[in-house]
């Protein structure tokens, strides 16, 4: 525990997360991606964002590449610095669901634990895991950035599917095969949330 913690008290506010909601017509929650590099995470919540922000819903995007550019430049790739990564986006997340709005996250996420602590952060329905499943071969081929050949050339180490782990995940709301069509996919995203009842029909 912080030094700080006994002294540091929870102040409750009058504005509740329901209220925002109702006001704006959908709820606050977070959908989390997870998957490999490369496996299209960040494409397909774009896609998702783009249809959701169209049709009236407050949303927005949280992605791996570009946080770490600022919330957590300093974090890299070991074990300890992306939970530490994930713990930060978790708690971003959270707040921004509180304040209503509806979140995607892309982030390879790669362990199960980091995955349960967000979601245990949040209210029960309030996180969606999405599991973009592309196989580690496929990723390679598509490799946007270079750096599958950069870890298989040993240039970058603790790389995800190579030198590191990617945990699957057991239970996520819905499991996306990652080679179908981003149109397809981001069609299914958009029913499970009607489903769930996130956002109106
Ligand atoms: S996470 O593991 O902590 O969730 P995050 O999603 O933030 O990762 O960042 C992943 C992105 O960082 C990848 O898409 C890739 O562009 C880049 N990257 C750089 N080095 C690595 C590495 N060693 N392993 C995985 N991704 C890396």
């Amino acid at each position: 525990m912080a030094e700080h913690d006994d002294n540091v008290v929870w102040h409750p506010h009058t504005i509740s997360r329901s209220e925002r909601e109702q006001r704006q017509g959908h709820r606050g929650a977070v959908v989390w991606f997870t998957g490999l590099s490369g496996s299209g995470k960040s494409t397909l919540a774009d896609a998702v964002e783009q249809r959701l922000f169209q049709s009236g819903v407050n949303t927005f995007l949280l992605d791996g590449d570009n946080v770490r550019h600022g919330l957590c430049r300093d974090l890299g790739f070991s074990d300890d610095d992306r939970k530490e990564n994930i713990r930060r986006v978790g708690e971003v997340a959270k707040l921004m669901a509180d304040a209503g709005l509806l979140v995607l996250t892309a982030f390879i996420s790669p362990h199960r634990s980091e995955r349960q602590m967000v979601r245990e952060l949040l209210a029960a329905g309030q996180f969606v895991e999405i599991f973009v499943d592309t196989p580690l071969h496929v990723c390679e081929t598509r490799d946007p950035k270079g750096l599958y050949r950069k870890a298989r050339a040993g240039e970058l180490t603790n790389f995800t599917g190579i030198d590191a782990v990617y945990e699957v995940p057991l239970q996520p709301e819905l499991h996306l095969d990652g080679e179908q069509l981003v149109t397809k996919l981001s069609e299914e995203i958009i029913d499970l949330l009607r489903r769930q009842d996130i956002i109106g029909r």
